[in-house]
């Protein structure tokens, strides 16, 4: 039985705790729509990442390089699969001036985030990486470019780039595969997030919610994940379906469950840096700033060139393709300024990255597998 005063107790504990059991977890989710429950962890949220941050917001400007994909990600738009994506690829000028543009704007932080295309090799990236690092030395370098080798991560990593995105996608074995086409495993995902851990990378993973097959059970094992990874970074989004991609016809996920678990994700770990992300903002026009009043605290608006916005679809209606990178600057700031924080010109490094706590510790690369038989397989592939 889940009651108003149960998932009130559940939120006291979980910010007293950090996290909760399994079965807490699923009352706090089944309790969510309780009068006052989301109220109460978006209010303990908020005083969370006040204590660590402030009022600020950190900005990312994302430059969507290449939409060449060798994946097939069922859910993608960009998925290789899908041949009426107009696929580009942005020079090393064009990334260049996109950097420029964006520093003009108060950007300290790019992130360079395209599909897996064996075009970008570890030369071309690597020099890349390294004539963005020179331009701008006051400036983090975010690289989001998919699974690689573990020699590629630190190539990368020794041309200059400091942090790096992956999503885990999901936490449950039988539901990742169900995303995936056969082949694609998580072990090879965890490696992965393993790998750039050790290597020293700020890491960031995360998860779509609502995505086709996904039930709490899975959130749970992506919290519970999370926990054991202790990245610097989590975005989520909810599914948005793509018409040209499998799941076309699948519901797209719920913006109330998003900012609920970005919630518990604050209390889970007060110094986490949690954007409010596109897709929040894309499945309700004030998804962000909800986001915002449940404890994100990072906006990762588009500074790639107007021109080749709309082929960067991961999924239909995405928002933000026609306006320049100023005016999306302006706009965030409304935004941000609206729910009563304040976008600050900094890297914005994860406060447990730059404080030495326990929170730094590096993950060890053995636990990752153990996660996995944490609650094996309970989802059907599909
Ligand atoms: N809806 C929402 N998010 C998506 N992503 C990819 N396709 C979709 C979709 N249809 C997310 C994935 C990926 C990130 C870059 O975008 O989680 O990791
Ligand atoms: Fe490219 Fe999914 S199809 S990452």
């Amino acid at each position: 039985m889940t009651d108003d005063t149960h998932t009130a107790s559940l939120v006291d504990k979980l910010e007293r705790e950090r996290t909760l059991s399994r079965g807490e977890f699923k009352a706090l989710l089944a309790g969510r729509t309780l009068p006052g429950s989301a109220a109460r962890l978006f209010e303990r949220a908020r005083a969370a990442r006040r204590a660590v941050y402030g009022n600020a917001v950190y900005l990312r400007g994302l430059i969507e390089f290449t939409n060449y994909c060798r994946k097939d990600c069922l859910y993608c738009g960009i998925r290789k699969s899908n041949a009426r994506a107009e696929r580009y690829r942005l020079t090393r000028k064009q990334i260049l001036e996109c950097c420029t543009q964006g520093h003009e704007l108060g950007f300290r932080t790019f992130v360079l985030q395209g599909g897996e295309d064996p075009y970008f090799n570890d030369r071309r990236l690597a020099d890349i990486v390294g004539a963005v690092r020179a331009a701008h030395p006051d400036c983090a370098l975010t690289l989001s470019l998919g699974e690689r080798s573990r020699a590629s991560y630190k190539t990368l990593f020794d041309a200059g780039a400091e942090r790096y995105l992956l999503r885990h996608e999901s936490a449950a074995p039988g539901h990742y595969r169900s995303l995936h086409p056969p082949g694609y495993s998580l072990r090879n995902r965890m490696r992965c997030l393993s790998d750039l851990r050790d290597i020293g990378y700020q890491v960031g993973c995360g998860f779509m919610v609502g995505s086709p097959g996904q039930t709490d059970d899975c959130l749970i094992d992506d919290l519970f994940f999370i926990r054991e990874l202790r990245p610097q970074m989590v975005g989520i989004g909810p599914f948005i379906p793509h018409k040209d991609t499998p799941f076309a016809g699948e519901q797209p996920g719920g913006a109330s469950l998003t900012v609920f678990l970005l919630g518990i994700l604050r209390l889970m770990d007060p110094a986490l840096l949690l954007p409010a992300t596109t897709a929040l903002g894309t499945i309700h026009p004030q998804g962000r700033e909800a986001g915002l009043r449940a404890g994100a605290n990072v906006l990762m608006p588009n500074l790639s060139p107007v021109a080749v916005r709309k082929k960067y679809m991961l999924y239909d209606d995405k928002i933000c393709t026609g306006d320049e990178a100023a005016e999306c600057r302006a706009c965030l700031e409304r935004r941000v300024n609206g729910v009563g924080l304040d976008v600050v010109v900094s890297r914005g490094d994860c406060a447990c990255f730059t404080r030495a706590s326990p929170m730094s510790e590096a993950f060890p690369a053995a636990k990752l597998t153990e996660v996995r038989s944490v609650r094996p397989q309970i989802h059907a592939g599909r």
